[in-house]
């Protein structure tokens, strides 16, 4: 179990650690106080013994969505769905013999639609998402800080804007659900739905980066056959964090030019509406 006390993550780096980690260290100890703060105040619990993970997987837009249940209580969450799989979301809670009390996406996604309002038709669940949120249809929404509480689980939201301006990532004892904003050997791109570079270096170096370095790290998305990464993985290999300060990463970000989402027309305005009425 990690020891997340403010005392012990922000003590200087011991000499013995790997000289990348020591820059790290440096890099980030000249951020600003407040998102280290929100970082430090992700305290951590002890995992439920009985927790149901699954991690799945949409081809088409290479999103993954994660289904988290308490087995005990039979209560399940799912993080990002999308709607092409939502039969199989519900099929596969109803194997499990869960019930899906909430969906909750981690932003307003560009490339895929959202099955929040389709899973919310069929299984009378809540849907969720940030308080910065434009969706026009989600039942509940949190801040940064507050818990999303499913049977004994419970995931911490941590505002990481940036990829978007409603952008959160959900931690967890052992794992953090990052979105688009840290992704493996990636970071979500930053040139739309009011996305910014800056705000985003200091989402990730400011506060994901914060969290411990053996943190499971599980994307939203990934295009290269990567499943999982951790913390101190993406701080030694992720080119997009191999840069010396925010300038230098903002102009890295502002110089990616990229284009647009395919679905970008069709998934915004409908994710508005939690999927429906998108004709899918
Ligand atoms: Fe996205």
């Amino acid at each position: 179990m990690h020891d997340l006390t403010l005392e012990k993550r922000f003590a200087p780096a011991p000499q013995s650690k790997p000289r990348w980690r020591r820059g790290v260290n440096r890099l980030v100890a000249r951020l600003p106080l407040p998102r280290r703060r929100a970082a430090a105040a992700t305290k951590r619990v002890d995992l439920p013994p009985t927790l149901v993970f699954r991690q799945l997987f949409d081809p088409v837009s290479s999103t993954y969505t994660y289904l988290l249940a308490d087995a005990d209580k039979r209560e399940a969450l799912l993080i990002d769905p999308v709607i092409e799989r939502s039969e199989q979301y519900v099929r596969l809670v109803e194997e499990l013999g869960l019930e899906l009390v909430v969906a909750v996406d981690t932003h307003l996604h560009a490339d895929h639609v959202t099955a929040l309002g389709r899973l919310r038709t069929a299984t009378g669940c809540a849907t969720a998402m940030g308080e910065m949120t434009r969706s026009e249809c989600v039942s509940q929404t949190f801040a940064d800080s507050e818990h999303l509480r499913v049977g004994d689980l419970r995931l911490q939201a941590m505002y990481t804007p940036g990829h978007t301006d409603d952008s959160y990532s959900f931690v967890m004892p052992d794992r953090v659900f990052t979105g688009d904003t840290l992704l493996i050997r990636g970071t979500g791109r930053t040139d739309f739905q009011n996305g910014d570079p800056a705000a985003q270096y200091d989402s990730l170096f400011d506060g994901l980066l914060h969290l411990p370095g053996d943190t499971l790290v599980y994307p939203a998305h990934d295009y290269n056959g990567m499943t999982v990464s951790t913390i101190d993985e993406e701080i030694r290999f992720n080119p997009r964090l191999q840069v010396s300060s925010k300038a230098a990463y903002v102009d890295m970000m502002n110089a990616l030019d990229l284009d647009d989402p395919r679905l970008i027309d069709v998934a915004v305005p409908a994710n508005r509406a939690c999927g429906e009425g998108s004709g899918q």
